[in-house]
């Protein structure tokens, strides 16, 4: 039965927790459509995760807050189509955890059934623990998120490094330990010092994952809008640039009008 044939290839939290058993470093980026996600698949990313970022990059919000799940569902499943190695994972949105333990099931379970999607991350620690644990006990890998927490932000009062001072700190390696207890098989740290990121990934056995975490942790993740050159002025000092896709596409499309303005295109060999 073909569906009984297991992909050798695709990347299972097995391979993830071996990586780093074995000191290899995990390469994660966001994706929220069909046509990137076939990209960076294809470009060996281990995975693809569908973040909550997508209120930014793709519905141009100024916060993660207003995104739903049901548009996340719809992302997620278009980069599910596009994928054929990586681990993708469906950021859970601010709204479809919070409330309680059966409300994170009842929208985690949701998500598995209707994208097909590897499993799910979530922001917090303590707070949220006994729905985390309940995830992993229904068979929903979890990826956890503490450090900058952008659900967070009004509580914050904006988007600064975290865990500077000793006591937040202290509360960071705590929820770290009790994420990997309650069974996450990874933990995102975002935008704390570069110290407290060692110092966590060496307390644990599950990876680290880092966005302005600095350099020792397990893995890196970016947004790959900010790391293709697209999102304009945004240049936080965590944030290096591979390409400059924004002049570029801006380039393409100034082209593109020119040369329909000026009758270039379409010529009689383009023309059926
Ligand atoms: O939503 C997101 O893109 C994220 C990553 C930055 C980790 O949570």
């Amino acid at each position: 039965m073909q569906y009984l044939i297991s992909d050798d290839h695709k990347i299972t939290v097995p391979r993830i927790l071996q990586m780093k058993a074995e000191g290899e470093k995990v390469a994660m980026l966001t994706a929220y459509d069909y046509t990137m996600a076939r990209l960076l698949d294809a470009a060996g990313v281990d995975i693809l995760l569908v973040g909550d970022s997508g209120a930014n990059t793709m519905a141009g919000y100024s916060t993660t807050l207003p995104i739903t799940l049901d548009e996340m569902i719809v992302y997620t499943r278009g980069v599910v189509r596009g994928t054929k190695r990586a681990m993708v994972l469906l950021d859970m949105p601010f709204g479809s955890y919070q409330s309680s333990v059966e409300e994170a099931v009842k929208s985690a379970v949701r998500v598995i059934k209707e994208t097909g999607c590897d499993g799910v991350k979530m922001e917090g620690g303590l707070e949220h623990i006994n729905a985390i644990r309940r995830l992993v006990e229904c068979g929903i890998p979890v990826m956890g998120h503490l450090g900058l927490q952008p659900q967070r932000v009004n509580a914050y009062g904006g988007f600064a490094l975290r865990a500077k001072d000793e006591a937040e700190a202290a509360r960071l390696k705590a929820d770290a330990c009790l994420l990997q207890e309650a069974g996450c098989f990874a933990v995102v740290l975002e935008k704390i010092p570069a110290a407290l990121g060692r110092e966590v990934t060496n307390a644990l056995h599950i990876p680290t994952i880092g966005i302005g975490a600095g350099p020792y942790t397990d893995g890196q993740v970016l947004v790959v809008q900010d790391m293709l050159g697209m999102s304009g002025d945004f240049r936080p000092k965590f944030l290096r640039t591979y390409a400059n896709l924004g002049e570029q596409i801006t380039h393409a499309a100034n082209h593109y009008v020119a040369d329909v303005k000026q009758s270039e295109f379409p010529t009689l060999e383009e023309s059926y």
